[in-house]
């Protein structure tokens, strides 16, 4: 490590900033914004700094030219932001004559200090450094870390904080005060405040410090049934994520894929409950029933379900079961294998030219037999959506054809959609089965059949849409004295 990292405290303390262009801007605003009192040096302030000065006529004190030896002598740290070499160099010789803090913008070697980039949620702010080598990585880091951090999460962090003291004088010790810390934070009273519900969280936190030290509180835990989406992690929620990072246990099954398996809690038990077609590992009850039994004892359970989990996922029974068994459950919807093969494959659902409206089906009938409600899906200008078909796509192009579709319309197969081995065949009702056979279709696929095929060629994304999230990164050679202008 090549720097110390430390949070200066700096209220009521004196920073100087010598220039009146962004940068001058942006020290100023997080100077103020950790309560300090800046003086802005420069004979000519651009609009945005004068703007900012104008704003904060107490804690901002403005001279119209470049800073002087008088200005630095009683500051806590200064900051060159003018770009010209004779002023920089001027505050550098003040800075070590008054031994005084000093970062100059683009010169390290003149530099006391680095600016870190920052994610702000006070009073939690993370501070982001690669030691000037590579602001650019510091900047991806800090988009990821800000996708984590809700913005109410500093909220969040002041509401729990008033009940320090009574979690203080009800638990005494150390161990036992982070635990209750950590699922007040990251359990339902966090969850109920982070979606509004105030009141709620501070039932549920006054509730369990009651329920301490009482035999008659068990410990129950919960069972959170998330949608993963179709397989491109990138389709996770937030929410997803945030709950991955939190389960115990993991419950998955094959349409969850090592990408986003990772994205789990290092530390989480991983239980494979399969599901192959016609091969079930575990029955469904047996799936039911174990989260039910994991989550009495005391476990945060995740069932990570491929999609959406009331989307043909069977989710809607399994926590039937532990609705009846009294535990606790939440829901979190994912993209649904159909929405998310449309947007990668540039087949739209609907369109105004082509459909009206579209309809999600499975073929997945008992024993191979199809059992559909042909008279909804022979509907002009609709787009039909067929989950689990492609075993069954010789009855299904049967049934379209001898119910008087005709032969020419189009259809197309999305086979293993929105991950890097998506494959689409397109064609019609007349050819699709063979191409399907010379395609060897194998992976979880949806059929579409209607008009909106047609657009495939056309709006069919580039290939490297999804390689947007890859951590690809130029390291700058030269190395900066900040991480973020
Ligand atoms: C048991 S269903 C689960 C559907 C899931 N709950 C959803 O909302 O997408 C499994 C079927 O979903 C479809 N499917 C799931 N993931 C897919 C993907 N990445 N590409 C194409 N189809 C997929 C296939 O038809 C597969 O046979």
């Amino acid at each position: 490590m090549e720097h110390l990292p430390i949070f200066l405290t700096v209220k009521g303390k004196t920073i100087v900033v010598d220039g009146g262009g962004t940068v001058a801007v942006r020290r100023v605003e997080r100077a103020l914004s950790a309560g300090a009192n800046v003086i802005s040096c420069d004979p000519t302030p651009e609009e945005e700094l004068q703007a900012l000065i104008d704003r904060n006529p107490n804690a901002l004190t403005s001279f119209k030219r470049p800073a002087q030896r008088e200005d630095v002598k009683n500051a806590t740290v200064v900051y060159g932001a003018s770009e010209d070499n004779v002023r920089d160099q001027r505050l550098r010789a003040w800075s070590d004559e008054f031994k005084v803090l000093c970062n100059v913008a683009d010169e390290p070697d003149i530099c006391d200090f680095i600016t870190p980039s920052i994610v702000d949620r006070s009073p939690v702010v993370v501070a982001i450094s690669t030691g000037g080598a590579a602001p650019v990585v510091a900047r991806t880091l800090r988009a990821r870390i800000e996708t984590m951090l809700l913005p109410s999460f500093g909220q969040l962090t002041e509401f729990v904080g008033g009940f320090r003291q009574a979690i203080a004088n009800k638990i005494s010790t150390g161990r036992e005060r982070r635990h209750f810390w950590e699922r007040m934070i990251d359990g339902p009273a966090g969850d109920f405040f982070l979606s509004g519900e105030k009141d709620k969280a501070s039932n549920r936190i006054e509730s369990d410090l009651a329920a301490i030290g009482r035999d008659d509180a068990p410990p129950m835990g919960e069972v959170y049934l998330v949608g993963a989406g179709p397989g491109d992690p990138d389709l996770l929620t937030f929410k997803a994520l945030r709950l991955m990072q939190r389960a115990d246990v993991v419950l998955y099954d094959r349409l969850i894929g090592d990408e986003i398996l990772s994205l789990v809690r290092r530390d989480a038990e991983r239980i494979f409950v399969g599901k192959l077609p016609q091969k079930h590992t575990m029955g469904q009850d047996d799936i039911s029933q174990l989260m039910a039994k994991l989550a009495k004892e005391g476990n945060r359970v995740m069932r990570l379900k491929g999609g959406d989990p009331f989307t043909f996922g069977r989710g809607g029974e399994e926590i039937e079961v532990l609705a009846n068994a009294g535990v606790p459950f939440r829901v979190v919807p994912g993209i649904t294998a159909a929405a998310g093969c449309s947007a990668y494959a540039g087949i739209p659902l609907t369109h105004r030219d082509y459909a009206q409206s579209c309809v999600f089906v499975t073929a997945h009938g008992k024993n191979g037999i199809l059992d559909l409600d042909w008279d909804v899906l022979l509907r002009p200008s609709q787009t039909v959506a067929i989950y689990m078909g492609t075993s069954n796509l010789d009855k299904l192009v049967d049934g379209f054809v001898t119910r008087g579709v005709s032969e020419m319309t189009d259809i197309a197969i999305i086979e293993n959609g929105t991950r890097a081995n998506q494959r689409v065949v397109t064609g019609t009702l007349y050819n699709i089965v063979n191409l399907s056979i010379e395609a060897d279709i194998k992976g979880p696929s949806i059929i579409m059949i209607g008009g909106v095929v047609t657009l495939h060629q056309l709006l069919e994304p580039a290939k490297a849409a999804s390689s947007e999230t890859t951590f690809e990164m130029s390291i700058s050679a030269n190395k900066s004295t900040e991480e973020v202008r």
